[in-house]
């Protein structure tokens, strides 16, 4: 959706514009040759991202966003853009342990200086912890039975091995059920090892501060529970008021900061479906500073 976000992104006030999750810099390359009244600046958690770069990315969380505006000395900020997840690099990578389709070890850490990975989860939580973890981050119904598979199938030495264990408890099923079902548990213990629904809270209720007048926040979100994080902000962020609904009179003193943009969210066009699978289940959302 990169035209729809450089659309909204052209619309903002000339200055610094973040690029919160550089990855391999498609967006940050082709919005700033867009944007001329723009100066970019890019952030990814994944040194390998950041060294693969030959932009200006700084190697820090997020949730760290507000660092940036320290080290530069800024002191606010025409927008930011948010394209959550992982990138194709990171998933193709079987070193990274990302993806069910390949062996590699159980990792899944976007910055492999953080302390937790999935091999942890899986090998040393409670049972009880990995099945909350699973009905958490994917909603699986049968994610009690799995950490049961997963704590007596130990010690799990791969992906392949995480993959076994859900096979042999899914049973003989529709194969695209058992696929679909190993893709959410993958991402739900990804989700967990990387933080990353605390991240996007952190980041934007940090970062919306420094936005100025007419500046942005821009997020493409690819599942529900980022995206329900990401309404819930917006929603937060456009009150108008706070009062009890039953009281006809408003004695809040609330001062709407954001309001929504033309649009409230906007989804990517068949074509750009048929182009690109992983748009399919993308979601933008933005909202401008008042
Ligand atoms: C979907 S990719 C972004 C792709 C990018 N827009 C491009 O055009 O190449 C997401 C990127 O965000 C990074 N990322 C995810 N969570 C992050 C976080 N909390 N802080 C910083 N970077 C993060 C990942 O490491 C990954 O490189």
């Amino acid at each position: 959706m990169i035209s729809e976000v450089n659309e909204i992104v052209s619309n903002s006030p000339a200055g610094i514009f973040i690029d919160a999750t550089y990855g391999y810099g498609s967006h940050f390359n082709y919005l700033k040759q867009k944007n001329g009244h723009l100066e970019f600046i890019g952030i990814d958690r994944d040194l390998e991202a950041v060294k693969n770069s030959s932009d200006e990315v700084l190697n820090i969380k997020f949730s760290n966003i507000t660092d940036v505006l320290s080290i530069k000395n800024i002191f606010d900020i025409s927008g930011v853009f948010y394209d959550f997840g992982i990138s194709s690099h990171q998933i193709d990578n079987p070193d990274r342990g990302f993806s069910y389709l390949n062996p590699g070890p159980l990792d899944m850490r976007m910055n492999q200086d953080d302390k937790i990975t999935a091999d942890e989860v899986l090998n040393q939580f409670e049972e009880e912890d990995i099945a909350n973890i699973l009905y958490k981050y994917s909603g699986e119904k049968n994610s009690r039975k799995i950490a049961k598979a997963i704590s007596n199938s130990r010690p799990l030495k791969s992906t392949e091995d995480f993959s076994k264990v859900l096979k042999d408890v899914l049973g003989k099923q529709n194969p695209k059920y058992i696929n679909q079902t190993i893709k959410r548990c993958f991402q739900a213990i990804r989700i967990y090892v990387n933080s990353e629904l605390e991240e996007i809270a952190l980041s934007i209720n940090k970062i919306q501060n420094f936005i100025k007048p007419g500046g942005v926040i821009v997020c493409l979100t690819y599942h529900s529970l980022e995206d329900k994080i990401v309404k819930d902000i917006f929603n937060d962020l456009t009150v108008t008021c706070v009062c009890d609904p039953r009281i006809p009179i408003c004695n809040c003193d609330t001062t709407q900061n954001f309001k929504f943009g033309k649009n409230k969210k906007l989804f990517p066009s068949d074509v750009e479906i048929n182009k690109n699978s992983r748009s399919a289940s993308a979601t933008l959302r933005y909202v401008v500073k008042i």
